[in-house]
């Protein structure tokens, strides 16, 4: 018998069987977390032989696992008190269901009561906009304590992103020079080949501003912006963040000319034709939504006012990119003599690959008084688990540090609420970029 189950509400979903489980399994086979007792549930009539075949093709190995499937209405509170009879030790409990489902299973969660220790685990986004982020977040606060409601952002787990702690904090050469005085502006780049490959259900709702923006490059913002925590607990490590975005909002104010957006049309990347967004199956057109989005951000903070946060984010981009990069002053004054190519420093944090760069100029080979653009990099290969992985390892070890803190939630929302109801009242016009294109040609940041 273990002593921890995860009941996972949404097991027959898409999100359990390509990151949830994957992310465990590798959990488990590092020794990363202990034995833990799996409870399925979904709208699908599985039995649980079929749930265990799920989890064993997920994990990517075969073996015995103390899995069991119930299938049950998550908003019922008879089916959820079956379910929680099924689980045995410790609850955890994961939403893996779109947010209205989940607010329903939340609130029918506080009339059925919840044993002691219970952990909540929800998937972004959190709520649809900041009134309900809100609501969703005073209720949860009635199921179970803040400590225990684990709101995940996959982002947090990746090896890179973590790795600007590391950089920042362990070394003595960067902290001194990320300020507004030497610092040009921040650009945060999420750009992928990829177009909705058969996720309109959920995606045609959010749009690139809230699947990407709103949540994952906000929390890489307040990791290059915030200030050094004292330790990387929980309370530390969260207050730090939260302090930076509080000091976050849209560049003066004003989404009209600090924010895009823009949705694909047909076009090619490399062998693959991606049709228009608009006739995706699943899609309705009429309402807009956009496949890359744009904002540039104020941190009005000492060490960050006047430095724009450039975000971006977009889905079938011809080249693919992903990184924030620090883009540095010129240097005050450059000595007469030297001559060569002005390009400024930049620090690149890529995602994927996982690797650092810092573009400098040097004196090259050949003439030594003409300056050389040259790279000093390194890859440092993916983390020992997956994102999803790491996060788990904090949820099931009760660890809340790389979840994201109900608080810092409403403020990602608040962050981007004036952009979402500048796009609602037409204040920005929704352009168009082939699929396979560098995107719309008017962007806000430099190509
Ligand atoms: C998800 C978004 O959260 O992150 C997707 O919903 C996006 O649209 C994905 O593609 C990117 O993350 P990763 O880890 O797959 O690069």
């Amino acid at each position: 018998m273990t002593d921890q189950t995860l009941l996972i509400l949404g097991a027959s979903g898409d999100l359990t069987a390509r990151l949830l489980l994957p992310g465990l399994g590798k959990l488990l086979e590092l020794g990363g977390a202990k034995d833990i007792a799996l409870v399925g549930s979904g709208m699908d009539d599985w039995d649980d032989e079929r749930w265990r075949a799920r989890v064993r093709e997920s994990f990517g190995r075969d073996e015995e696992i103390d899995a069991r499937y119930l299938r049950a209405d998550v908003t019922d509170g008879d089916d959820l008190t079956r379910l929680l009879d099924a689980c045995h030790g410790e609850i955890v409990i994961f939403f893996a269901l779109p947010p209205s489902v989940t607010a329903k299973a939340c609130a029918a969660l506080r009339d059925v009561g919840l044993p002691p220790g219970t952990r909540l685990v929800l998937e972004k986004p959190f709520g649809v906009d900041e009134k309900t982020a809100h609501a969703l977040n005073a209720l949860l606060v009635q199921l179970v304590p803040e400590a225990r409601i684990h709101r995940v952002d996959h982002f947090l787990g990746k090896s890179t992103v973590l790795n600007i702690l590391g950089l920042r904090f362990a070394n003595r050469i960067f902290e001194p020079v990320l300020t507004n005085q030497h610092v040009e502006s921040v650009d945060i780049v999420f750009d992928e080949d990829l177009g909705l490959e058969s996720r309109a259900g959920y995606y045609d709702g959010a749009g690139a501003l809230v699947d990407m923006i709103q949540s994952h490059l906000l929390q890489i913002l307040a990791m290059i912006a915030m200030d050094a925590p004292p330790s990387l607990d929980a309370h530390e490590f969260r207050d730090s963040k939260a302090q930076v975005l509080r000091a976050t909002h849209v560049w003066g104010d004003d989404p009209r000319t600090a924010s895009r957006r823009a949705r694909y049309t047909a076009g090619t990347i490399g062998e693959r034709s991606l049709p228009s967004y608009a006739d995706e199956p699943g899609v309705d057109a009429a309402r807009g939504t956009e496949t890359l989005a744009e904002v540039v951000l104020a941190v009005d903070t000492w060490r960050w006012a006047g430095v724009p946060f450039r975000l971006r984010s977009g889905k079938a981009v011809g080249n693919r990119r992903k990184e924030a990069v620090v883009t540095f002053k010129p240097a005050p004054w450059v000595p007469t003599g030297l001559t060569g190519p002005d390009r400024p420093d930049r620090l690149r944090i890529l995602f994927s690959p996982d690797r650092l760069e810092l573009d400098l100029d040097i004196n090259g080979p050949g003439d030594p008084f003409v300056l050389d653009p040259v790279t000093l990099g390194s890859d440092f290969g993916p983390g020992a688990l997956p994102p999803y992985g790491e996060v788990l390892r904090g949820v099931l070890e009760d660890d809340p540090t790389l979840s994201v803190r109900g608080d810092t939630a409403e403020m990602c929302w608040h962050i981007v609420q004036p952009v979402i109801d500048a796009w609602r009242a037409g204040e920005v016009p929704l352009q168009e970029y082939p699929a396979g294109s560098a995107g719309p040609s008017d962007s806000l940041l430099p190509g």
